[in-house]
Parts: structure tokens; sequence; C-alpha cells
């Protein structure tokens, strides 16, 4: 993959030796990287960051993100990995690395992150499908470390029992934080006799997950779980993402509060435009970024901006897509926008040209706009 990636942007590579290799269920893995104390600080990180990971595959250097499955405190790089097909990127890994080879990592970095709130007493829900339990893995592991009174709700959605990856972690962690952690798995290709913990993880599950498994509360009998939830983290496919967020939000969780973290290319919209604007076709968008200039047509207005540049191929940074983690900031120089959901720009940041490509509509026939002014 060409590194497309500004100075600013320029993502530090270093060769790190592998600790651990496991085989997890049939087409899954776990890798373990060792951080060298010269290194400690480059390779500090969050609960729910990922890492790059480079492979020579046919004379091509080619790079392939992963999300950690460990937590900060554990001071590693642990990695989840799927292989999805025998030409894959993790098919090749699996293969070639052996413990005690080094391979070149990536610092790590990502925005599926929350604060820390060691104080509270927070209830937070974890939705992830497939090998889109990694980050959650992570972030679970950290907030029973640091929060000793958050109490946390997993809906893992799998195909069947085989395939539950970090069955034996998850259950340590149960055992372990029994009082605090509750983890139900959704079954899609397995009949286990009980109808909700059967099929996919989508919108209908979660009101059922809803009415059913968080509804009455011990610890304050005058309303239910689902009410007491202070955040939500969901991973996996983008139907899945999809679904699962705007049910959500339909059941009163603030965008803000919904995290999540897209496993594959999806560049329809999570959540719909609830406005109507007066229909403009043929707009001419002229931008720059990681220091060249483009000019695109896009057909009309009916998607925001970023998704449109997306479905276009052109390499806009993104991550959360509704708003919320900035990293589709960029300059309005000129035309119009209208930015329909912001919690990540100030209000001096915005009266100052800043938009978020994800959640700008187009008003004008043309625009301009720099993703490096940032
Ligand atoms: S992608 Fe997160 S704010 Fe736009």
């Amino acid at each position: 993959m060409e590194n497309l990636l500004p100075k600013a942007r320029q993502i530090e590579f270093h060769p790190l030796k592998l600790a651990k290799k496991q085989e997890l269920t049939k087409s899954t893995y776990a890798l373990e990287f060792e951080i060298p104390k010269k290194l400690a600080i480059q390779y500090q990180f969050e609960a729910g960051q990922y890492v790059t990971l480079q492979l020579q595959i046919e004379n091509r250097i080619v790079e392939k993100d992963f999300s950690m499955t460990s937590a900060p405190h554990e001071k590693t790089i642990a990695l989840g990995i799927k292989i999805n097909n025998q030409e894959s990127f993790a098919h090749k890994l699996f293969g070639e690395i052996k413990v005690g080879d080094e391979i070149q990592v990536s610092e790590p970095r990502g925005r599926f992150t929350l604060i820390s709130k060691p104080h509270e007493f927070r209830t937070i829900v974890g939705f992830a499908g497939g090998i889109g339990i990694t980050p959650v893995l992570s972030h679970f592991k950290n907030i029973l470390y640091t929060e000793p009174r958050t109490r946390l709700f997993l809906f893992y959605g799998i195909k069947n029992k085989k395939h539950i990856a970090f069955k034996k972690e998850l259950d340590e962690l149960v055992k372990k934080h029994a009082e605090r952690l509750e983890i139900h798995y959704f079954y899609s290709q397995e009949k286990i006799g009980n109808g909700l913990f059967e099929g996919r993880l989508n919108e209908k599950k979660v009101a059922l997950i809803i009415n059913q498994l968080l509804l009455l509360d011990d610890t304050d009998e005058e309303s239910t779980i689902w009410d007491a939830v202070d955040e939500v983290l969901i991973c996996g496919k983008g139907e899945m993402i999809k679904s699962i967020a705007n049910a959500c939000y339909k059941h009163g969780i603030p965008k803000k509060n919904i995290h999540f973290e897209l496993f594959e290319e999806f560049n329809e919209d999570i959540y719909p435009i609830e406005k109507e604007f007066p229909l403009i076709e043929n707009i001419s968008v002229d931008f720059k970024l990681f220091d060249k200039s483009y000019s695109t047509t896009l057909e009309n207005n009916k998607m925001r901006l970023l998704q449109q540049l997306l479905i276009q191929k052109f390499p806009v940074p993104y991550s959360c897509k509704s708003g919320i983690c900035g990293s589709c900031e960029c300059v309005l120089e000129e035309g119009d926008v209208e930015l329909l959901e912001n919690e990540y720009l100030t209000e001096t940041e915005e009266a100052s040209g800043k938009i978020l490509a994800c959640m700008s509509v187009v008003l004008t026939k043309n625009i301009k706009v720099n993703f490096d002014l940032i």
C-alpha cells in the first residue's frame, strides 16, 4: 500500500519480535508482540486502538490494520486475526511468521476509544460480531481493571459455538468479575433451543435484549439496566453496526455515546439524514489531501461529502463517520455545507470554517475543502 499520509500523519513502524502465536478457532489466531523497553513510549496505547502490520508479499510491501485485544496495563501488543480466505494477508501472515521473528508493526492509533472514569459507577454495553470482538475485549479488560465500580454487558454474535474466539479469556474474565460482567452469545448458524440467542445481532435483537436481558436493575428498582447505560461499544461488519447503532439511538442512547469501529469498507451512512435539503446536482468539488490537489464531481447532494469521496475511492481519513471523532476534519474554503451533527468541533473552530466531511451535506454547486490545514 502506498503511504499517502502527509508528514503530520506519517505512521511510524518498528520491528517487533513475535512472542506468542496461538490458534484460537479454525479460522482465527492470536499474535502477541514484545515491546522492547526503548520503544515503551512509542507503543503506549489506549484500549480500542489498532496497529498496522507490514508483510512482503510477492515483492510488494502490503499493510493491514488489526485491532489490539490487549489492555494498556498488559504492556503487550496482542492481536486477534481472522483468516477469511487462503489468499488473504491474514493467511500468509499465519503461515510465515514464527515465534522469535521480527515484523514491522506501526505505532498504535485509532479513535475507537473511551475517556476513563475510574471514580464513577458506569454501565457499559458492548456488541461484537465475529472478529469484531478484538477491540471490545481490549476495552472490557481495561475497564474492569481501571474502573472498579463500572459494570459491563457484552453481546457477542458468532456463527456457532466452535467459532467463539477468545472464549477462554472471556470465561476467565466472567469468573473473576462475576458481579459486574455479563456475557451473552448469539448464534447465527446454530440452534441452541432458545430463540433469543439464535440469529444475527441486529435491530430486532437489540429490542429483545433491552426487554428481556437488561430489564431488572438490582441497583435501582425505579429504572431498568438499559436506562442506566452510559456508553455503547459496537464492532463488526458495517450492516451490523448500522442496525445496532440505529437501534440504540432509537432506544434513547445519544449518538455521542454510541462508539463503533468498522471492520471493512462500508460507504453507507450509519445514521439516516433526517432533514430535507434542496436537491443540487453535478457538484464540483476541489480538495487538497495529503499534499495533492484533486477535482471531482458529485452526482448530487443526497449523501454526505465523506461518503461520496470514499465511494470515488479517494483516501480521505475517517473513523466514526458520525461527527464524533474528528478524523475527517477539514477546512471549507469555498461554497457552503450544512453540518448535520457535530460532537467534535468547538464553536470557534466551526466559525473559522472547519467542518466534518462525514456530517456535511453540500449546499452549493461548487465547493473547495482542504484536509491538510488541520
Ligand atoms: S469520521 Fe469521525 S467525525 Fe467524521
